[in-house]
């Protein structure tokens, strides 16, 4: 079959992956594979513009999300894999990027300007969208799918293409459009479903990690917040905890929310819950034993990433000779 284009996709190694990671990203990449050339990339480089997160366990972080990518589906002869930091091309480009795009108009970014409001930034932080804009625009990537959060950087990333080729009258950077995942950015933390499921200080309850056991899924889908109503019904705005709930089931499950709502219309939130848990253990049993499977054989993770960096040194080299070549940066012959 013919690809629909090129598409290209991170996830930062910053620690364990959890449902929200699953449902929002990679259950929709695995989907993608077979419909598009895909370049899914474990993004060590925007890892680092953590750096007390990353401090002591990057390397492992980078095992496990890349063993993940594989143990949720992700088919390594279908798609290609590949550690960001391993093709320079990725960060070279970005310096060329920054060029243009005006400063006012990266301050503005809101995931930004939220972490700066919260903590010490590091200028990394302030230039991570430039870093994700060289990522797509060294593929020429027709899509890039990202959850609701990411979409303004991908416009930053369409004002740099607009800005380019218009300075230089030629079409060098193509323009990617989104493909925005609607479920995946909404899972909620169980605890608190006013809140996204991301990890933050002391949240861990509300959070069904990739690799919690049986007994931990049982006891977080039990204890999760709901309503004193105890009626199966989509509701995001009254019903948030029980409308996640829902989301859940619905997107594991492969089932419509309204069927959802139909098959527990006279039944309680604990048969509901019971359900949920069965479904949502089953498909974590089944990507841990496939983790489990090759976590420890670095021989085939690092032949995997192998054969992804091959794959995107051949892209990036052409883009990045081609760009050089517009700008004026090539020697003359
Ligand atoms: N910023 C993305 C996130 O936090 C990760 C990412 C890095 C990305 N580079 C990308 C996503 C390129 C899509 C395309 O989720």
């Amino acid at each position: 079959m013919e690809s629909k284009g090129r598409i290209f996709s991170g996830v930062k190694p910053t620690g364990k992956l959890h449902l929200g990671h699953y449902i929002g990203i990679l259950l929709n990449w695995e989907k993608l594979q077979y419909e598009y050339d895909c370049i899914f990339s474990v993004v060590d480089l925007h890892a680092l513009t953590d750096p007390v997160k990353v401090k002591d366990n990057l390397q492992e972080n980078i095992y496990h999300v890349l063993a993940m990518f594989i143990a949720c589906g992700i088919d390594p002869l279908k798609a290609h894999i590949m550690l960001q930091s391993e093709n320079s091309d990725h960060a070279f480009l970005s310096w060329i990027l920054q060029n243009y795009i005006g400063y006012g108009q990266v301050k503005r970014m809101t995931q930004f300007k939220d972490q700066y409001q919260k903590h010490n930034v590091t200028n990394g932080l302030f230039n991570y969208p430039i870093l994700m804009a060289a990522d797509i625009l060294l593929y020429d990537c027709a899509y890039v799918p990202v959850g609701i959060d990411q979409k303004q950087h991908l416009e930053l990333a369409r004002d740099m293409v607009d800005r380019f080729n218009s300075i230089y009258g030629q079409q060098g950077f193509k323009s990617p459009s989104p493909l925005i995942n609607k479920v995946g950015s909404k899972v909620k933390l169980l605890s608190d479903p006013s809140k996204k499921m991301s990890k933050s200080d002391n949240n861990e309850k509300g959070i069904i990690f990739l690799l919690d056991k049986k007994e931990d899924v049982i006891s977080k889908i039990s204890r999760a917040v709901t309503d004193g109503e105890n009626k199966i019904k989509y509701d995001e705005a009254n019903k948030p905890g029980v409308s996640n709930l829902m989301q859940i089931y619905s997107s594991i499950g492969e089932i419509e929310i309204s069927e959802i709502e139909k098959k527990y219309e006279n039944l309680s939130y604990q048969d509901f819950k019971k359900d949920l848990i069965d479904i949502v253990w089953n498909r974590l049993d089944k990507i841990q034993n496939k983790y489990y499977s090759i976590i420890d054989d670095k021989e085939y993770l690092n032949s995997v990433l192998d054969s992804g960096l091959e794959y995107s040194l051949f892209l990036s080299n052409k883009k990045v000779e081609e760009i050089k070549k517009i700008i004026g940066l090539k020697r003359l012959n």
